[in-house]
């Protein structure tokens, strides 16, 4: 049932992500990126259900889109709750650590609804393009400890590996619950997006609504204002806020209870891809489990969080810098990109690929050979391989 659920809403969204292949069957939970935990308690399997409905929703003018946006879900841009394409990518902007919020920062929206000009955006900023991030597996990375992940610092590089990997300390805006990961007052640790500058799931996902489809919510209860509007209320006619604190956090419920998908089979060639991933040093980054703390929903207490992923940030050279710091992290360094899904992820998007943090690469060596900086031993190690390891490691990490 919910996976024909899972089924109707990603063929839904294929108008508007530009998907060119429709699945033509149901896909097996652990074979889509759709479906809750196993076996949830009742109440906690409903609000995933309404999160799922939210998630999926399609907001019109009448219900309050805009007056600015980019798109008008949050499965608009996170398809089948995967990453997206840069078609639906946007970019943050900022001059000089300016996060220019009087002056439409810090993030672009490159859409506005009828009688609202578009928003121009001023000369000289720094741009940063974001590829939409997959949404799964958010409550195993919200619940493991902060001390599992600052064990994986070694910002002084004290065992000379060239691998150093530091937390982005970033302060969290006052409307998140103290009572919630990354809430409350001082620094907390960043886990979320692509340089790891957001500490909540609440955070995150009011942002979402309120920056990327123009709907103010409980916790953020005014709209993004129109860089270009000077004196004139360039609002939609729909009264703040336009959606209850109650309905964002279903929402955050939902992605934290999404399942991350099995991985493929372990045949040997993937055996020997798992080896040759360590012997390159990639898992020095790319950490492969990290363990969840105690927590009250038992799918998500003391369990292995296998992303592949140290959650830290990592300069990864001048090729994928953009310049543009975010919290604590430099315009070079980036968090480390969860490998866990990679199996489906061309499968989500009508048989393409991105990856990185602005989709520049479409295939997985592409990927590799553009990580410079920290990993650029790993790196030089992979293109030096004989071609029959480069298949087995591209096998294995194509089974996560
Ligand atoms: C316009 C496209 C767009 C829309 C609409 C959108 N997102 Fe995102 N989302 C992104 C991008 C891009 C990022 C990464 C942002 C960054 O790195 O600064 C992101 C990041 C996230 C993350 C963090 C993932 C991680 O790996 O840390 C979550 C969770 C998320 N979005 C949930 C949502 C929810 C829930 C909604 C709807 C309320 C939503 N998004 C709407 C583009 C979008
Ligand atoms: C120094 C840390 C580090 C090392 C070592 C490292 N990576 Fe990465 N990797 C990253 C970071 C950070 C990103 C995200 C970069 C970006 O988004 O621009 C990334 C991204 C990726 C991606 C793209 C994932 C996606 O979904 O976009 C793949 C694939 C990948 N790495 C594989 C590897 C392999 C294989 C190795 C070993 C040869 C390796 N990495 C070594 C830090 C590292």
């Amino acid at each position: 049932m919910k996976c024909v659920a899972v089924f109707l809403s990603a063929v839904a969204l294929i108008g508007i992500a530009g998907c060119d292949q429709v699945m033509t069957s149901a896909p097996l939970a652990g074979d889509t990126f759709s479906s809750p935990m196993d076996e949830l308690p009742g109440g906690l399997n409903a609000a995933f259900i309404q999160g799922d409905e939210n998630f999926a929703r399609v907001f019109t003018v009448a219900e309050g889109l805009g007056p600015i946006f980019n798109n008008l879900s949050c499965e608009g841009c996170h398809p089948g709750d995967g990453r997206g394409t840069p078609q639906e990518s946007f970019f943050r902007f900022s001059k000089a650590g300016d996060l220019l919020s009087d002056q439409g920062g810090p993030q672009h929206q490159d859409k506005s609804i009828p009688g609202v000009p578009l928003e121009e955006v001023p000369a000289g900023v720094e741009k940063s393009f974001r590829l939409p991030p997959p949404v799964f597996g958010m409550g195993l990375i919200e619940g493991i400890p902060v001390e599992t992940i600052l064990a994986n610092e070694d910002p002084e590089d004290r065992d000379g590996d060239g691998i150093s990997g530091r937390a982005n300390w970033v302060p969290a805006p006052d409307f998140v619950p103290e009572s919630h990961v990354g809430g409350g007052p001082g620094l907390h640790l960043g886990r979320f997006s692509r340089k790891a500058q957001v500490s909540s799931l609440v955070q995150q996902v009011s942002a979402a609504y309120q920056q990327d489809i123009g709907i103010t919510s409980d916790f953020l209860p005014e709209e993004n204002p129109h860089p270009q509007a000077g004196s004139v209320a360039l609002g939609d006619q729909v009264p703040d806020p336009e959606i209850p604190a109650a309905t964002v956090l279903q929402t955050v419920m939902y992605v934290r209870l999404l399942s991350p998908s099995d991985q493929g089979e372990r045949t040997a060639q993937v055996a020997q891809g798992a080896a040759v991933f360590a012997q390159l040093q990639c898992a020095s980054c790319h950490v492969p489990a990290m363990k969840t703390g105690l927590h009250w929903i038992p799918q998500l207490s003391q369990q292995e969080a296998r992303l592949y992923s140290d959650l830290l940030l990592h300069d990864m050279g001048p090729g994928l810098a953009d310049d543009r710091p975010d919290g604590d992290a430099t315009g070079s360094e980036w968090r480390t990109a969860p490998l866990w899904g990679t199996r489906l992820v061309a499968e989500f998007l009508g048989g393409k690929a991105f990856f990185l943090h602005d989709g520049r690469a479409t295939t997985l060596d592409q990927a590799i050979r553009a990580h410079g900086g920290e990993a650029q031993a790993s790196r030089d190690a992979y293109v030096g391989l004989v071609s029959a390891e480069q298949q087995a490691l591209l096998a294995f990490l194509g089974s996560l």
